[in-house]
């Protein structure tokens, strides 16, 4: 399959490829999405086998306007009328009870669906242009880092999609936070930019699935389960005071060992050292594309540094572990 990378003058080409069951990448706030016509199960399925996802992972159905919403959820409670006022468009998925007509390609037989309104402008236009609602998971290979970049895109789906649309670098750079408002306990599946904090001013008594927190508990979010959600370079993350996770990392630096610094780490002799910034939401925003670039440099082991903070750092620190497979020092 040849596939068409275009630039946003191609929104109406593209939008009208999905409308006729075809697969368009697009740029969101968060990550690259893969989409399809979500009422088409013929188009929902190019997307899992475009990916190479498990058929038991199900999507999330983006929409371009408020009304499209009670053609998907059977009840939209209190609390998600709350959260859409303050944080759609925006970095938000929530969880209903799904309509009939949601078809279970979607939503892996289950019976609620994921919904986003996403920001990004073009995505918006896309959509709408589109006349349906697109179901998008991220669009990298099943297994490797969400692409937040077009180039990383490119590396996983040419020739395996119709169109993907260039919109640059993807602002926030971590998928949306996932919040299960189905059942009157409201839960975050998935940490993401809005924060537990930022949903607690609004619903004061949301809480964090157990099974982020617990490694032995399994997340409710089914893609949390799978664990080979990582670059093939063996990563390790240190955490702890930064002089010990410095004095740490120092002792092991050589030419085939790549470093992730936090605030800055110095690392002469070192592969490949990437700085993720200064604080927790620019390490979010450079996470994904860094971990892709290790291995296109060939880098087999990467020490990531890193500190445990609240706020957009519980996401961070969600996907990093995930990344590491759990190898992480205290120091
Ligand atoms: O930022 C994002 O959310 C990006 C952009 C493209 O919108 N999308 C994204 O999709 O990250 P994906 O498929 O890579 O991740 C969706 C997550 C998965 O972990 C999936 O298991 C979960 O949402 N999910 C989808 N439907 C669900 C449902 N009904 N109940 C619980 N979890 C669900
Ligand atoms: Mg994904």
């Amino acid at each position: 399959m040849t596939t068409k990378i275009v630039t946003k003058e191609y929104i109406p080409e593209a939008a009208k490829c999905l409308n006729e069951g075809g697969t368009v990448v697009f740029p969101t706030e968060t990550v690259y999405g893969l989409g399809a016509d979500a009422f088409n199960a013929d188009a929902v399925k190019k997307i899992f086998v475009a990916k190479g996802r498990p058929g038991d992972n199900p999507l999330i159905i983006h929409i371009s306007d408020i009304s499209q919403l009670p053609l998907l959820a059977k009840e939209i409670p209190d609390n998600a009328v709350l959260l859409a006022k303050e944080f759609w468009p925006g970095p938000l998925t929530m969880i209903f009870k799904k309509t009939p007509q949601v078809i279970n390609e979607v939503t892996a037989g289950l019976d609620t669906v994921a919904v986003r309104y996403p920001s990004n402008l073009i995505a918006h236009d896309l959509i709408e242009q589109s006349m349906t609602v697109i179901a998008a998971p991220s669009a990298n290979l099943s297994g490797s880092p969400s692409p937040t970049v077009c180039s990383d895109v490119v590396d996983d789906l040419n020739g395996r999609v119709d169109y993907i649309i260039d919109g640059t670098g993807c602002e926030i750079g971590l998928e949306s936070t996932v919040v299960d408002v189905s059942d009157e306990k409201v839960t975050i599946l998935r940490p993401g930019a809005i924060t537990l904090e930022m949903i607690r001013e609004f619903v004061p008594n949301a809480t964090l699935d157990g099974g982020l927190i617990d490694n032995d508990k399994i997340p409710k979010c089914p893609g949390l389960k799978y664990t080979h959600y990582s670059p093939n370079a063996d990563v390790i993350v240190v955490q702890g005071n930064m002089d010990n996770v410095r004095k740490y990392i120092s002792c092991r630096v050589s030419p085939d060992i790549g470093v992730i610094t936090y605030k800055g780490g110095d690392y002469p002799g070192a592969g490949l050292v990437l700085n993720a910034g200064d604080n927790m939401t620019s390490y979010a925003h450079n996470l994904f594309t860094y971990l892709r670039r290790f291995d296109k440099n060939n880098i087999k082991t990467v020490y990531a540094e890193f500190s445990v903070e609240d706020g957009i750092g519980v996401a961070v620190r969600n996907r990093l572990y995930k990344a590491c497979g759990h190898k992480i020092i205290e120091v």
